[in-house]
């Protein structure tokens, strides 16, 4: 890992400049900063992994500063040296990705603890950038939470990917009783309300731990109290939960509201849900010109089909006609099955491993994770292969 330290500040670089030698693994330290001016990019071997920045040698400029390195570096990851308290620093220095911000003076302890923070993930960070997924309902019921709920949870199991699975259903949100019999205690719009002071750890104990590595948080527990979420808050929480998870599950029902404009905004993927029937059809086309007023690439949006059953007069290639899309998941239609899951409160892949819904499910999640990788055969193999033998629920 290489550094560059922007500082004129000659004791604290000394510092810096020891601690990063004595970190494990050692941070090479650039010795001169490149100019900031320069065209044509950097010399790849010269750009930095992490970048540490003393805003107290350039008083009132820093984050300016700070967006100009995140432009110039998208892939550094930046730390903020700092006696400016203020949630609008901390804000502003969150919303521009930096990763630590020590409060100065800094005793010699916290200035290795963040350093050894940030080492410790740069490999994960390196190759798996957190991925946000969204799931829009075209209109009541057509399963979005169903979907939305186990396909986390499949991602987290056969994937094992460390997932967050959040419920923006403003009142009445139940993802959380489609995969579990738990409950949520912190709502989201607490956790967003103290996003100054968000990281990892705190994002952690406020989300209900479903397995170790699948945690939910919802918008709020009550219906009663359905707090409001700010929008921009909850631009920067998801910039923090894309950090810390690999994937960020989003239920947004189908609500468009600023909250979850926002979170279509961050999305990498979205899944409007439809089932065959012909409201869904024509809400799905508003719902379509809105994605396209808010300039959305096409492959960003992906149309699920739910319920799906080939023998439908409406069949998927009218919804490719209409949406001017493929049809890009189809879940077919498995009542008993469904149904059993969410009255348990049990995720299909483990209540019904073999059925056609988990097979759809371990395919969908081949197409987020690494495609075509060895791991991927094993995955499917460890699935179906294993359990073929107990396949009464398939149909
Ligand atoms: N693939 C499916 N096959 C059969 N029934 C389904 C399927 N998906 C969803 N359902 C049924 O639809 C109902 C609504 O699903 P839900 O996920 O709560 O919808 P939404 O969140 O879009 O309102 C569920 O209670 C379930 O009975
Ligand atoms: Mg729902």
């Amino acid at each position: 890992m290489k550094a560059f330290i922007l500082s004129t500040d000659k004791d604290l670089m000394a510092s810096m400049q020891r601690i990063c030698e004595a970190n494990k693994p050692s941070v090479a330290i650039i010795p001169s900063v490149p100019s900031m001016q320069a065209e044509g990019g950097l010399n790849a071997l010269n750009s930095p992994d992490l970048i540490l920045l003393d805003a107290n040698s350039y008083a009132g400029k820093a984050i300016g500063m700070l967006e100009n390195l995140a432009q110039r570096y998208p892939k550094a990851v930046l730390m903020l040296l700092s006696s400016d308290r203020s949630p609008e620093t901390l804000i502003a220095a969150m919303r521009l990705g930096v990763r630590e911000v020590v409060p100065l003076p800094a005793a010699q302890g916290d200035l290795e603890a963040a350093l050894s923070r940030i080492t410790e993930k740069f490999d994960r960070t390196e190759k798996d950038e957190g991925k946000i997924i969204a799931f829009i309902s075209c209109k009541g019921g057509s399963g979005t939470t169903f979907i939305a709920a186990n396909l986390a949870y499949a991602l987290s199991t056969l994937g094992r990917k460390r997932v967050l699975l959040i419920d923006l259903n403003q009142q009445f949100g139940d993802v959380a009783l489609y995969v579990s019999d738990l409950k949520t205690s912190v709502a989201l719009s607490e956790v967003c309300s103290s996003v100054e002071r968000l990281d990892g750890n705190l994002l952690e104990t406020s989300a209900l731990h479903v397995t170790p590595n699948l945690s939910i948080l919802a918008a709020s527990d009550q219906i009663e109290s359905s707090a409001e979420i700010r929008p921009d808050q909850f631009g920067i929480f998801l910039q923090i939960a894309r950090q810390h998870y690999d994937f960020t599950v989003m239920d947004l029902g189908r609500q468009i509201n600023p909250v979850n404009v926002r979170a279509l905004d961050a999305s990498d993927r979205v899944y409007p849900v439809f089932q065959q029937s012909l409201p869904y059809l024509r809400n799905g086309r508003r719902l379509f010109d809105i994605f396209s007023a808010l300039g959305y690439r096409r492959e960003k949006i992906q149309i699920v089909l739910n319920r799906y059953d080939s023998s439908f007069s409406l069949d998927a290639a009218e919804f490719e006609r209409v949406l001017g899309q493929p049809v890009v998941h189809r879940i077919p239609n498995s009542h008993e099955i469904v149904n059993e899951s969410i009255n348990q409160g049990l995720p299909v892949l483990k209540m019904a491993r073999s059925s056609v819904i988990s097979k759809c499910l371990v395919e969908w999640v081949n197409t987020l994770v690494d495609v075509g990788t060895p791991a991927t055969t094993s995955l499917i193999r460890r699935i179906f292969v294993r359990n073929f033998a107990s396949n009464e629920f398939s149909k």
